[in-house]
């Protein structure tokens, strides 16, 4: 058996109302002046957390979209600027954190991400923008998030279709890491645990909104997933689903939920 391994350089927070932990994070990172980036729709879910936050809070950048295009992410890093802020605190998934990574590229701001929609981009060096219709990406080990803050509470109010899309992407990430090119039997670990903990909890989300326990069966899945794709990297079935998403404007859970039969029929056979 030979194989590298390095393991991703980002503290995880897990639990149940482990979001009313970002204050302490925050202090932990010598944060004083905070911006949060995140959707419109997100405000409501979190304000129990921005008032935690309290005088700390400077700004709320409420403007993230699909793809984290280039005038929006621009756009945080002029306000971010602007506002004096010394910390960014993404809430979300890919469009959220995708502005939270464009402020840390250019500012070395350190990053904290309260993850709702695990896509890997919460535990990777990856960063882009959409420019035009074409997404850029880079990669700069100084964007990886210093801590990543999972909570299934913040899930609950996720509706089936969001919830359903969302753990699609999970389990494509789990399923292509089992055959992605730089896969070791440490991703293939956590590929398998993230396959089970989403199958299991995933059904059970969509049936019982509520169900605490299955809402964390679905982000201890995901979280796995984030770290398939550090660990092991992408393969046809994501590259698929961006050329979809830059070219034709799909969302990359739906995407991801109708081209994952497709991708392991194609790669059935080369690896079982
Ligand atoms: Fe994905």
């Amino acid at each position: 058996m030979q194989f590298d391994y390095t393991p991703v350089p980002s503290i995880a927070v897990f639990g149940e109302n482990s979001a009313l932990k970002l204050k302490d994070e925050i202090i932990a990172l010598g944060g004083k002046r905070v911006m949060i980036a995140c959707t419109k729709n997100m405000v409501s879910r979190i304000h129990h957390v921005i008032d935690h936050l309290g005088e700390i809070c400077i700004s709320i950048y409420d403007k993230a979209e699909p793809h984290c295009p280039k005038h929006i992410a621009l756009g945080a890093v002029e306000e971010f600027k602007a506002k004096n802020c010394d910390i960014i605190v993404a809430v979300g998934g890919g469009s959220s954190i995708g502005i939270g990574k464009a402020i840390t590229l250019r500012t070395s701001a350190p990053l904290i991400v309260i993850v709702t929609t695990p896509c890997g981009s919460e535990s990777n060096p990856i960063h882009g923008m959409l420019v035009g219709n074409k997404k850029k990406t880079g990669r700069d080990p100084k964007v990886i998030p210093n801590t990543s803050i999972y909570d299934p509470a913040l899930t609950t109010s996720m509706n089936a279709h969001l919830t359903g899309t969302i753990g699609m992407n999970s389990l494509a990430h789990c399923v292509e890491a089992l055959y992605a090119k730089v896969k070791s039997p440490v991703s293939d670990l956590m590929a398998i645990e993230g396959i089970k903990s989403l199958t299991s909890g995933l059904p059970k989300s969509i049936k019982r909104p509520n169900d605490i326990i299955a809402r964390a069966e679905v982000l201890f899945g995901g979280m796995l997933s984030g770290y398939c794709v550090t660990l092991a990297g992408i393969a046809i079935h994501h590259k698929l689903c961006h050329v979809l998403g830059g070219h034709h404007g799909i969302p990359h859970g739906e995407s991801n939920s109708v081209i994952l039969p497709y991708a392991i029929a194609y790669n059935e056979t080369a690896a079982p």
